[in-house]
């Protein structure tokens, strides 16, 4: 192995640049040619690829969003992009690939590696909806965004004796949602993997209004949607004024957390290490604080279970 590429694909996450950075010093600490892929698997078909040195990641580790750009490509999924891109990586001679991102992602790099390619991927995504890590690169940054805004509506939830209902991020994932909820004190946690009443989420509002409780929280994640029809079900059946805020995209920037930062900067240089083991088609990931790797196919199969007895927490210290 002599020259490996890298490239940053879906969604943006904070952290994606800790992992680019984590990347390349360590690729050039171990003597290897580093080249960049600009926006993906787009970038790579169309060869928009530069070589990187020590200074090209300099000043980055704080920074959200990545210096690489991201693109979720439609052309690559095709049969002919697709073989554009393997040129490509000829052409340059690329003998390892290093893609950052999420599910989606890691479909693009399982095809590479069937192809040949040595690709090794890394979790980088606000979702945390990859089953086989503990957690992605960007989850922890999006929910203390969530977190500090939550602080922001409770005070004016207050102020108006209002509800407010929060939507955030993470398509069929209810992990945003759950634990920003519970490090906000949420009352209600909203998720697609469980079946929630209205009717209960009423009973608990009211009876806080009868303790005298100004505030409410009702978190809800994108997989349930539909926040407005929720607030008009609450305002009908308590009478409570609610109102709605979408997180949205404020959740994909930021600086990334310290946690973040270290999560990308173990994962970056264990991908290093693995190419050089001469490894390919794995996905790299953190179980119980310890790093692992497995199969891309299988990490693609593991099943992402919602922490069930978290989620009952949150009802118990909501109450
Ligand atoms: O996968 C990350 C994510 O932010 C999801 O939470 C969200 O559903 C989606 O990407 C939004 O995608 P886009 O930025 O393309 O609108």
């Amino acid at each position: 192995m002599k020259k490996i590429g890298v490239l940053t694909s879906g969604g943006d996450a904070p952290g994606m640049n800790a992992a680019i950075r984590s990347v390349v010093r360590t690729a050039i600490f171990k003597g290897l040619k580093v080249v960049g892929i600009k926006r993906g698997y787009q970038g790579l078909l169309e060869g928009d690829i530069e070589e990187m040195n020590l200074s090209s990641v300099g000043d980055i580790i704080h920074r959200g969003g990545t210096i690489l750009r991201s693109a979720r490509s439609k052309e690559f999924i095709n049969e002919k992009g697709f073989q554009k891109a393997l040129d490509v990586l000829k052409i340059f001679g690329i003998d390892g690939l290093v893609v950052i991102g999420g599910d989606g992602s890691f479909k693009g790099a399982k095809k590479l590696s069937e192809s040949g390619i040595s690709t090794i991927g890394i979790p980088g995504t606000i979702d945390n909806d990859l089953g086989y890590t503990d957690y992605t690169i960007g989850f922890d940054t999006a929910i203390n965004t969530v977190v500090n805004a939550i602080g922001n509506l409770r005070d004016t939830s207050s102020s108006h004796g209002r509800a407010n209902i929060v939507e955030v991020m993470g398509r069929h994932c209810g992990d945003i949602a759950l634990y920003s909820g519970l490090a906000g004190g949420a009352e209600s946690i909203i998720i697609p993997e469980i079946k929630f009443s209205m009717e209960e989420i009423c009973k608990k509002l009211i009876s806080g209004r009868n303790r005298g409780k100004l505030h409410s929280i009702i978190i809800v994640a994108e997989g349930v949607g539909k926040p407005y029809d929720i607030a008009d079900e609450i305002n009908r059946k308590t009478s409570i004024e609610t109102r709605v805020t979408i997180m949205g995209h404020l959740q994909r920037g930021g600086t990334p957390t310290a946690q973040d930062r270290i999560l990308a900067s173990r994962l970056g240089s264990e991908s290093i290490n693995l190419l050089l083991k001469g490894e390919k088609g794995r996905a790299i990931g953190l179980k119980e604080n310890k790093i692992v790797n497995l199969d891309i196919d299988e990490a693609l199969k593991a099943n992402k279970a919602i922490d069930k007895d978290m989620y009952e927490l949150t009802k118990i210290l909501s109450i």
